[in-house]
């Protein structure tokens, strides 16, 4: 069970090579562009489309396929691998859909925990705007585009639209593109992720982590692909009660029923619940049909079970418990300058010093003659290790100052750990 073929070329899909290959795992990397770190760790690499099934290495080559990013979940790369009899970690397109279509998302929570979803309403046109505004308030919407934005398209009231003009403007504009428009009413609260390995019917969770999407301290700011993550060393979070996991938990399984009874197949992969703990109990921000990003560097990072044999267990059914070290984790991202706005400094070197003690997982960058270079998104995560957050903390942002180049990174990451930010 250890020739694997891994898809995806993040700091994601850095972080699953460094646990296949901790597991001892033979891996054939499939990226769109060359990862350096993902390179280093792996046997063979092809580069080429990773969201065209047809595009990637014949499946049979291999024990299992595993997916990393949501894109090629969108393709149907699943289905392809499945369809030529090779096991794969990562749903199929329908159950993907969780993750790539946000209405369906809410449409399948409201059948199956209704009290998880806030008031909602899907829209095909801007005026069906106004029944939605009168019913929550111009000032407590959420927009949201019905397809996958990289966690950049959604934009709250008050902070990233300022008026009904702008508001509608918005929508008309993502009208052009998406088929529909998620309108969301403003939760307030503090976020939480929930992951979880899923072998078609039972799930097993993984540490508790809290992701930090705004793009400047304070929670201030674009929302991002992410600027930074924690857990703690008893991979819960100060700020949940037992009842609140339990009831994350619950959602989650019960969406995972939901996704087999109304599909008709399995769901084998990760689910990624994004909630947020408001006044009136937990609510679903958004699911992910794959590891977070950088929540993946959070928990496989800790995992002392075989990824591997977990791995193989998620494909035969038959999931028992995952271990993990009682390590707390912070994980901090460098980011080109502007990212991520339309100036964002690309194709700019960047240097590590040779005493770096983190875990370092590249996202986007590339090697050129020796040297790592930014592209348009956020180049490396920084995983800071330690027996408490406090530790873990200090020990990511020694290293952060080691790495130079045009950069930049939220300075808050993991301040706070009692709820806000
Ligand atoms: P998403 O791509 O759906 O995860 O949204 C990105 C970010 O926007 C989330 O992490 C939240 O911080 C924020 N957000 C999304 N939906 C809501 C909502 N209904 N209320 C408040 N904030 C939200
Ligand atoms: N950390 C957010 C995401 O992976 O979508």
């Amino acid at each position: 069970m250890n020739r694997v073929l891994l898809i995806g070329n993040g700091a994601r899909e850095h972080a699953i090579a460094t646990a296949l290959a901790r597991a001892g795992a033979k891996i054939h990397a499939h990226m769109q562009r060359n990862n350096p770190g993902i390179a280093h760790l792996a046997e063979h690499v092809t580069i080429g489309n990773i969201t065209n099934p047809q595009a990637i290495p014949e499946p049979s080559d291999f024990d299992f396929v595993i997916i990393g990013p949501e894109a090629p979940l969108a393709g149907g790369v699943a289905d392809y691998v499945a369809a030529k009899g090779t096991p794969v970690v990562g749903p199929l397109r329908a159950l993907a859909r969780i993750e790539t279509s946000k209405a369906y998302a809410r449409e399948t929570l409201s059948r199956v925990a209704p009290d998880a979803n806030p008031r909602y309403s899907i829209i095909r046109s801007p005026d069906e705007m106004r029944e939605f505004e009168s019913e929550v308030g111009l000032e407590q919407i959420v927009v949201k585009p019905d397809g996958l934005t990289g966690g950049k398209g959604v934009r709250l009231f008050g902070e990233h639209l300022r008026n009904r003009d702008e508001v509608a403007a918005y929508i008309k504009a993502l009208l052009n593109s998406h088929e529909s428009v998620v309108l969301e009413e403003r939760l307030v609260g503090t976020e939480f992720t929930l992951q979880a390995l899923v072998d078609g019917s039972r799930l097993a969770l993984l540490p508790l982590v809290r992701d930090y999407k705004r793009a400047y301290d304070d929670d201030k700011g674009p929302n991002t692909g992410s600027m930074g993550s924690y857990s703690r060393e008893t991979h819960d979070l100060t700020y949940l009660s037992p009842d609140d996991i339990a009831r994350a938990k619950r959602v989650m399984q019960a969406t995972i029923d939901g996704l087999k009874r109304e599909n008709g197949a399995d769901y084998k992969g990760v689910l990624y619940g994004q909630f947020i703990k408001t006044q009136d109990g937990i609510r679903v921000i958004e699911f992910n049909a794959r590891f977070g990003d950088p929540e993946a560097m959070n928990v496989l990072s800790i995992m002392s079970s075989s990824f591997v044999d977990v791995c193989g267990m998620l494909i035969d059914g038959n999931l028992k418990r995952i271990e993990f070290e009682p390590t707390a984790t912070v994980c901090v991202y460098v980011v080109p300058e502007g990212y991520p706005g339309p100036e964002t400094v690309k194709d700019s070197p960047i240097t590590i010093d040779a005493d770096i003690q983190s875990e370092l997982y590249y996202a986007s960058v590339y090697e050129s003659n020796g040297e790592i270079y930014t592209t348009g998104s956020r180049a490396i995560a920084v995983l800071g290790k330690g027996d408490t957050v406090p530790e873990a903390r200090r020990n990511a942002y020694a290293d952060v100052t080691k790495i130079h180049g045009r950069l930049r990174y939220r300075t808050d990451i993991a301040a706070n750990i009692n709820g806000g930010s």
